[in-house]
């Protein structure tokens, strides 16, 4: 099923945008977004059968078996350079996001947009992004199944930057940020307990994470 989460990462994608979605398991962000027709070409990836197959199965019973392309393969090695100009990625671990680029630089630099949702680890793909050259142009944010998620626009055309509006306007904002200090606080209090974590590098990171957000 499309929830909010998937709606925001379509959101994202231009018009005439040449789009992967990696690890598409059901193929529902494929799916929605072919219906939206705002997208020339659209690609979706999976690196195990079975989700393919999944995804394979709901493009066909939604008719779209002509306008999506299905690629079994590990991240971005399924594709070629200058195919795509957008890769979507939902629903995976920051540092397995990271992997699957560091895995591909040569498409990785071939490509403008980046639509990235992270389970967690969320300031390593920002961090990650900013190394490598693309601007953080906008973030939404979306709940779906009781969790706010971050939903990432990042770009390589620093113009886009100005459009960067949704998350300060966002209304999941202050909760979101209520529940991000609130998990900070309880790490602190737990490092708290230890002497040696507390004079750890951590320690000060996430203190500095507190400050920058009172
Ligand atoms: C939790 S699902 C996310 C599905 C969908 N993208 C979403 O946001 O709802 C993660 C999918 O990524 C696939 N996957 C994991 N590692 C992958 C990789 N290195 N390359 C491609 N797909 C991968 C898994 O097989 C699984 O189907």
């Amino acid at each position: 099923m499309i929830d909010a989460r998937i709606t925001a990462m379509i959101n994202f994608v231009e018009a005439g945008s040449r789009v992967a979605d990696i690890g598409a398991d059901h193929g529902y962000l494929s799916i929605f977004l072919a219906k939206t027709g705002r997208a020339d070409f659209i690609v979706a990836t999976d690196k195990n059968a079975l989700p393919l197959d999944a995804a394979k199965k709901n493009i066909a019973a939604a008719g779209l078996d002509d306008v999506i392309e299905t690629r079994l393969g590990d991240g971005l090695q399924v594709l070629s350079v200058g195919e795509v100009d957008t890769i979507c990625i939902g629903g995976m671990g920051g540092a397995l996001i990271c992997k699957i680029f560091d895995d591909a630089p040569n498409i990785l630099d071939s490509v403008e947009n980046l639509i990235l949702q992270p389970m967690n680890a969320v300031d390593k793909v920002k961090a990650y992004l900013t190394e490598e050259n693309f601007y953080i142009a906008d973030i939404d944010l979306a709940e779906a199944g009781g969790i706010i998620y971050e939903i990432i626009f990042a770009s390589r055309n620093a113009e886009k930057i100005s459009a960067r509006k949704k998350f300060e306007t966002s209304p999941l904002r202050e909760k979101y940020l209520a529940l991000k200090k609130e998990k900070l606080q309880r790490v602190l209090s737990e490092m708290s307990k230890s002497a040696a974590a507390m004079s750890s590098e951590k320690y000060l990171q996430i203190q500095n994470k507190l400050n920058a957000m009172n």
